[in-house]
């Protein structure tokens, strides 16, 4: 099985989880990991999976992750898996936060799904987890998102330590089913 790990990270966060899908993989497929700037879209019919990372911003996949996926020729035979990071909570910490989620990272899985969707290519998974934000995006969560101080305290706690290692490993567990499911 020919599988390809595909990403865009601007500061390294959706790379570590990217390496971490290709390491789960790379001993029982032949498997490739490249920079999505490295990658043609004619390159993607030798595989059988392509797994294709994102960061988040503006609540969504970032331009060229975008611009890449709507290039894909419609009913394009290989199945398609996503990944982002986010540095907002992610949903199961309940109450505010999941719709939080919803507002600052829910339109990343949606545009996966859309433009695969339109173009009939075959969606078999979704992983997401917390990236940390860099200084600049600190600032704007702290003007913008979560003004209690001591809230926000306990949100840069959390998010400094991401991606961590229970989300390598739950990243790697996520590729795991999905060759698991297509052996
Ligand atoms: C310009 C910019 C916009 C961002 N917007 C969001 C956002 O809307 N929601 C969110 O959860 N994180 C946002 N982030 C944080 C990143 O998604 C997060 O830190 C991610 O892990 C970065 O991935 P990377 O290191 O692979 O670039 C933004 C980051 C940047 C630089």
């Amino acid at each position: 099985m020919k599988v390809l790990v595909t990403y865009n990270s601007q500061s390294g966060k959706t790379k570590m989880i990217a390496e971490a899908i290709y390491s789960s993989l790379k001993e029982e497929a032949d498997a490739v990991l490249n920079e999505l700037g490295e990658t043609k879209v004619t390159d993607l019919v030798d595989y059988d999976i392509v797994f294709i990372g994102s960061p988040c911003h503006s609540a969504d996949i970032v331009k060229p992750v975008r611009e890449f996926l709507e290039k894909i020729p419609n009913q394009s035979k290989f199945k398609l898996a996503g990944f982002i990071t986010h540095s907002c909570y992610p949903p199961e910490k309940g109450g505010i936060y999941e719709e939080m989620f919803e507002k600052w990272a829910g339109k990343s899985r949606k545009s996966f799904e859309k433009i695969a969707a339109e173009k009939k290519l075959d969606f078999i998974g979704f992983f997401r987890c917390m990236g940390a934000a860099t200084a600049p995006i600190e600032n704007f969560i702290k003007t913008e998102v979560i003004s209690d101080e001591k809230e926000f305290e306990e949100f840069l706690l959390e998010s400094r330590k991401h991606p961590d290692e229970k989300d390598l490993s739950n990243a790697k567990a996520f590729a795991q089913k999905i060759i698991g499911e297509l052996k």
